[in-house]
C-alpha cells in the first residue's frame, strides 16, 4: 500500500477532508479533496460535511477554519508551518488607530493571526479585498499586515484614505524587479502576472494582478501562450496540469514559502493516524475572530 492509498483509506474511516493551498508541495496538492486560495478555501470550509479538517497550509489558515467550525476537529500536518507576516500588525497600534480616526475601519487581511482579526472589522483575502474595502461604510480603512496589498487596493478604491501598516510577506517582498526584467527580455510574448503582495515596482511591470487562483484562471483565459509567473512557485503545479500548451517561467530566484513546503505525505499520513497538531482557538477569542470572517463571506458574495 503507498502512503497515499494509506491517507485515502484513513481519511474515509475518520470521516476526514483535507483542504491545500497552491502554495505546498505538489504531491501534496494532488491528495487534497479541496485546493484553493485562501479565499476558495475559507469558502469551503465552511460547507464541509466531514468532522475532521487536515488543512495543507500555515497556521493562520488552520485558524480560520477552527474559528469557522468549532464544532470540527481541524489538524496541522506540521504545527510550525506559520506565515510571517502574520504577525507584522498589533493590537496596541490598532487601538492608537481607533482612537486616532474617526469613523475607521480596521481592515484584516486573512493572513492575520485570530488575535488580530479579534480586533478588526472585516476580513479580506487577496481575492474580494477591493470589493470589501470599497463596500465598507467607513472613509478611513487601517489596512493590516500587508502594505504592498493595502496599496494595490487603495489605488483601486481612491474614494477612501488609508492608513498603512508596515507588514509584508517575505517571499514576495523580494521578488526581483531585475530578474523579472531578464525574464521579459528572454521571453518578450509572455505576459507578466503578479500577485498583489509582491512590491509596487513590481506589480507596474506587471498585465495582470490577483490572487493565485486568479493568475491561475487569467493564464487559463487569456490568448498568450507564455507567462512569467510572480508569486510562489507552488502554482506552477496547477498551471502546468491545466494548460499544457503554454509556458509559464519564474524569476530565476524562484519564490518559496519554505513554510508551505514543510508538508509532506508522511506527515499528513501522521496526524490522521495520531490526531496530533489540532488547532486550538479559546472561546472569547474564537467568537471574536468569527465575526470579521463572516463579514467577509457574506460581502464577498
Ligand atoms: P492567496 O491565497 O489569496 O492568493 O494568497 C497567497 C498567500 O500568500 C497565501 O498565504
Ligand atoms: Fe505568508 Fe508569504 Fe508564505 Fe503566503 S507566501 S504564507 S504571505 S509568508
Amino acid at each position: 500500500m503507498t502512503i497515499a492509498d494509506e491517507i485515502n483509506r484513513l481519511k474515509k474511516e475518520k470521516n476526514a477532508v483535507i483542504l491545500a493551498h497552491y502554495y505546498v508541495n505538489p504531491e501534496v496538492q494532488d491528495i487534497a479533496d479541496y485546493i484553493g486560495d485562501s479565499f476558495y478555501l475559507s469558502k469551503v470550509a465552511v460547507e464541509l460535511t466531514e468532522q475532521t479538517i487536515v488543512f495543507c497550509g500555515v497556521s493562520f489558515m488552520g485558524e480560520s477554519a477552527k474559528v469557522l467550525n468549532p464544532g470540527k476537529t481541524v489538524l496541522m500536518p506540521d504545527a510550525s508551518a506559520d506565515c510571517a507576516m502574520a504577525h507584522m500588525a498589533d493590537t496596541e497600534t490598532i487601538k492608537k488607530m481607533r482612537e486616532q480616526y474617526e469613523d475607521l475601519a480596521v481592515v484584516c487581511y486573512i493572513n492575520s493571526t485570530a488575535e488580530l482579526k479579534e480586533h478588526s472589522d472585516v476580513c479580506v483575502t487577496s481575492a474580494n479585498a477591493v470589493k470589501i474595502v470599497r463596500a465598507m461604510p467607513n472613509k478611513n480603512i487601517f489596512f493590516i499586515p500587508d502594505r504592498n496589498l493595502a496599496h494595490f487596493v487603495a489605488e483601486q478604491v481612491p474614494e477612501k484614505n488609508f492608513v498603512y501598516n508596515e507588514g509584508y510577506c517575505p517571499v514576495h517582498e523580494k521578488m526581483s524587479v531585475a530578474e523579472i526584467r531578464k525574464a521579459k527580455k528572454m521571453h518578450p510574448e509572455a505576459e507578466v502576472l503578479s500577485h498583489p503582495e509582491c512590491p509596487k515596482a513590481v506589480l507596474e511591470l506587471s498585465d495582470y494582478i490577483g490572487s493565485t487562483t486568479g493568475i491561475i484562471d487569467y493564464a487559463g483565459k487569456s490568448g498568450s501562450r507564455e507567462f512569467i509567473i510572480c508569486t510562489e512557485n507552488g502554482v506552477r503545479h496547477k498551471l502546468e496540469n491545466d494548460y499544457p500548451e503554454k509556458e509559464f517561467y519564474f524569476t530565476e530566484t524562484e519564490p518559496v514559502c519554505e513554510d508551505m513546503k514543510i508538508i509532506t505525505l508522511e506527515k499528513i499520513l501522521h496526524v490522521l493516524k495520531t490526531g496530533e497538531n489540532e488547532v486550538r482557538v479559546s472561546d472569547e477569542r474564537r467568537e471574536n475572530s468569527r465575526k470579521p470572517l463572516e463579514r467577509m463571506l457574506e460581502l464577498a458574495k
